[in-house]
């Protein structure tokens, strides 16, 4: 499978065939079926234009209390098991025998994006982050470990797949904007990644 590198984030082009693009599809409406998709605020009150919920142990939450890992969606329900489709993917990119405890589900529609940032909320940066794209295709931003200075962009297409682990574990990273219905996975169009994550 050609992987390209940049900046060292590694990236995997058209890891996942369509058949299995559907299959975490499926696997991503019953987790959302189960935890509700909510558009957070940010700390500063600002509302997110992506929509998000998460599966595992811990998932992930923003509201003006600031950014942190929980162990409830915030209905009170416990988050919903990480897939074994999903943990699949971690287990052949990751490199690393530990699984995640967050599976971040983000829903991008037609004007979402998200803005640079770092992945810091987490105990441990030795350990990566797997990024995994499905449906419409999204201009996906790289930069450095500082705010600022030179960045990289690369379009991400369905079945494509992120690690930042390494070098790559602390740059800033972030959607600019979607190809919507560049893809025709999800019948009325968006973009769905899911990160994973160990927390602890
Ligand atoms: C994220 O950094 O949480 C999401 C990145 C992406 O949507 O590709
Ligand atoms: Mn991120």
């Amino acid at each position: 499978m050609p992987e390209i590198s940049i900046r060292g984030f590694t990236i995997y082009q058209g890891l996942l065939p369509v058949e299995e693009q559907s299959v975490i599809l499926d696997a991503v409406r019953d987790i959302v079926r189960a935890a509700p998709l909510f558009r957070p605020k940010t700390a500063q009150g600002k509302q997110m234009s992506v929509q998000m919920t998460s599966a595992g142990q811990y998932g992930w939450i923003s509201d003006r209390a600031g950014y942190r890992y929980e162990n409830h969606h915030p209905s009170g329900i416990a988050w919903p098991h990480i897939p074994q489709s999903v943990l699949k993917i971690w287990n052949r990119v990751s490199g690393v025998c530990r699984e995640p405890e967050c599976c971040l589900v983000n829903f991008y529609d037609q004007d979402a994006k998200m803005g640079l940032h770092q992945d810091k909320d987490e105990a441990d940066f030795s350990w990566p982050v797997v990024s995994v794209s499905i449906g419409d295709e999204a201009l996906f931003r790289m930069g450095n470990k500082t705010r600022g200075g030179k960045t990289q962009s690369i379009w991400l297409r369905s079945g494509d797949v992120v690690v930042m682990g390494g070098d790559a574990r602390l740059c800033y990273h972030g959607v600019d904007r979607v190809r919507f219905k560049s893809s025709t996975l999800l019948q009325n169009g968006g973009r769905i990644n899911l990160t994973l994550r160990v927390v602890n």
